[in-house]
């Protein structure tokens, strides 16, 4: 079975575990899931209503979500 999953979140989200702070991916492109390795600076040049595939830490146009 394979799946696809859209994520749009560029950038992570802070938890508070005491006084410490970790970092969620929240982007998809983590090599480190469930936390923040930076890789979502990736995406932050994406183009709104555009959909993206990547791959070795390069993003590729897919499809055009709106016309
Ligand atoms: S939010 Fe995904 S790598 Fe940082």
């Amino acid at each position: 079975m394979a799946r696809i999953v859209v994520h749009e979140a560029k950038k992570p989200m802070e938890i508070k575990v005491g006084n410490e702070s970790k970092w969620i991916c929240m982007c998809g492109l983590s090599n480190n899931k469930p936390f923040c390795d930076g890789s979502h600076k990736q995406a932050q040049d994406e183009i709104e209503g555009k959909l993206y595939r990547y791959e070795n830490g390069k993003g590729v146009v897919v499809k055009r979500l709106i016309t």
